[in-house]
């Protein structure tokens, strides 16, 4: 049998296709399913279950930036007014209360992650505000683990220095790109010189854990200019790098993705070399690969989460720590009980208006069934491990023939390797790992959708 070389396999495999940082993925939640009844008691249920053994994860999404990046498909609202920081703060510490209130017990807070647009828009005092009020009503778990996301152009020692007394020891900064041309391009124009700085500062005031996002596929982008980036990055020593594909995702509505041709786009093949020789340079600097867009040094907690199977996937990508509750606090916030998904309102003045009201402002949901359970399992196995397993009862699927007819090309085209109630992705295959698990994707082999919801997968 003759294999197609990496080319064709690329041009074959490359389509539109989820990231799974849930299943089911959003486009197909079944909203009838969930009311806001049915999501507070999958929380009570989540809770009871967890908080006194791993405790519980917040997610806190802060919206506001001060300048439009015009590849971003982020949640953000654009803004130079810092005195919707009030307001903001105010409706999240409601938010807040509103849950602990469901709850029967103070919650132990293992993980909290501040997300955005750019949670260092906020002032210190206001990070502080915000990160005493969720104590007055939790505590500490004994192994916590708190991140933030911090624009470089953006963030001050101030800042950093407050959240570090806060108990925050993990950072990551957006830089995408270092060349002129790409940065005009995205209207983001920010200088080695400034992540530099506040790298050093971060690392100076203790930060254990710095993370650095590099994205390739944006305008312009050539393997000279994607190396010339890779080199300045290393030479920073982040523990983490996040080497995300770039989404190209113009139709969704308010993601403001303009300001560049898609002629100026690096195409399929040769977007896939940019992510080839960014793999290169960095094993050469000795980071290890974690599951499909992360790197990390081997001292970090996602490479020994990797080796120990441990690594976990959600609405934040690849984490080193799993709890079975995760709250999402702030506008379009996403929380997960396990059992279930709901979203916060999408617009930020609907958000707080209904916060205001004293409700959840929860706008749509999904409960999952017992099928779409198994299915998240072996698509979390897939994304983290490279492999999953039916073997045990608990892990079989009534559709698993369809499943295996659907994987018949990939094993065909050397992918994949199936034995009997298993099956495993070939190192060499991973950057297909998308299209293993949309194999597995009930939901979307039940409807598939009409017009486009995803960005490619390659
Ligand atoms: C919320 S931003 C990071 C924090 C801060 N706002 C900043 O820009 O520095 C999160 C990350 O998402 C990634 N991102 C945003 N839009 C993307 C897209 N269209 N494709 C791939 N990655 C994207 C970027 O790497 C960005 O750093
Ligand atoms: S990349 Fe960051 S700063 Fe730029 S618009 Fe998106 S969230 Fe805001």
């Amino acid at each position: 049998m003759q294999y197609l070389d990496n080319s064709a396999l690329i041009q074959k495999y490359n389509i539109p296709g989820p990231r799974y940082t849930s299943y089911p993925t959003v486009p197909f939640w079944d909203n009838n399913t969930m009311k806001l009844g049915s999501w507070e008691e999958s929380v009570k249920k989540s809770f009871s279950q967890s908080n006194t053994s791993e405790g519980i994860s917040l997610y806190i999404h802060m919206p506001y930036c001060e300048s439009l990046c015009t590849f971003c498909a982020c949640h953000k609202h654009i803004t130079k007014q810092h005195s919707v920081e009030d307001a903001y703060i105010d409706a999240v510490l409601k938010e807040w209360k509103l849950y602990v209130d469901l709850l029967d017990e103070e919650p132990s807070i293992a993980e909290i992650h501040l997300g955005g647009g750019t949670p260092t828009f906020f002032s210190s005092e206001n990070l502080s505000r915000m990160i005493e009020g969720i104590f007055k009503h939790a505590t500490r778990h004994k192994t916590f683990d708190f991140s933030f996301e911090a624009h470089p152009n953006e963030t001050t020692k101030k800042q950093m220095q407050t959240l570090f007394d806060l108990g925050f020891n993990r950072t990551s900064f957006g830089i995408q790109d270092y060349n002129p041309t790409v940065q005009k391009a995205i209207n983001r124009i920010q200088t080695y010189e400034t992540v530099q700085n506040i790298n050093t500062i971060s690392r100076d005031i203790g930060y254990n854990s710095i993370s650095h996002d590099i994205i390739f596929g944006l305008p312009h982008q050539t393997k000279e200019s994607i190396q010339d980036t890779i080199e300045k990055t290393v030479s920073l020593k982040p523990d983490r790098i996040a080497y995300y594909s770039y989404a190209h995702v113009p139709w969704i509505k308010g993601v403001g993705q303009r300001g560049f041709d898609e002629n100026d786009l690096p195409q399929d093949a040769y977007k896939r070399e940019l992510y080839e020789l960014g793999k290169k340079l960095f094993f050469e600097a000795g980071y290890e690969e974690i599951g499909m867009d992360h790197f990390s040094l081997p001292t970090d907690k996602l490479s020994i989460a990797m080796k120990e199977k441990k690594l976990h996937r959600n609405f934040m990508g690849y984490t080193a720590g799993k709890t079975k509750l995760m709250i999402g606090l702030g506008m379009s916030s996403i929380s997960d009980s396990w059992y279930a998904f709901a979203q916060n309102e999408k617009r930020v003045e609907d958000y707080i208006d209904r916060v205001n009201e004293g409700k959840l402002p929860v706008f749509r949901g999904h409960l999952l069934s017992d099928e779409d359970l198994i299915v998240r399992k072996h698509i979390l196995n897939l994304m983290c491990n490279l492999n999953t397993s039916w073997e045990d009862n608990s892990m079989k699927l009534s559709h698993m023939p369809q499943i295996l007819e659907r994987l018949e090309e990939m094993d065909a085209d050397n992918l994949i390797e199936i034995y009997d109630n298993s099956l495993v992705v070939k190192e060499s295959s991973r950057m297909f790992v998308r299209n293993v698990c949309m194999a597995f994707d009930l939901r979307l082999a039940e409807n598939q959708p009409e017009g486009k919801i995803f960005s490619m997968t390659i």
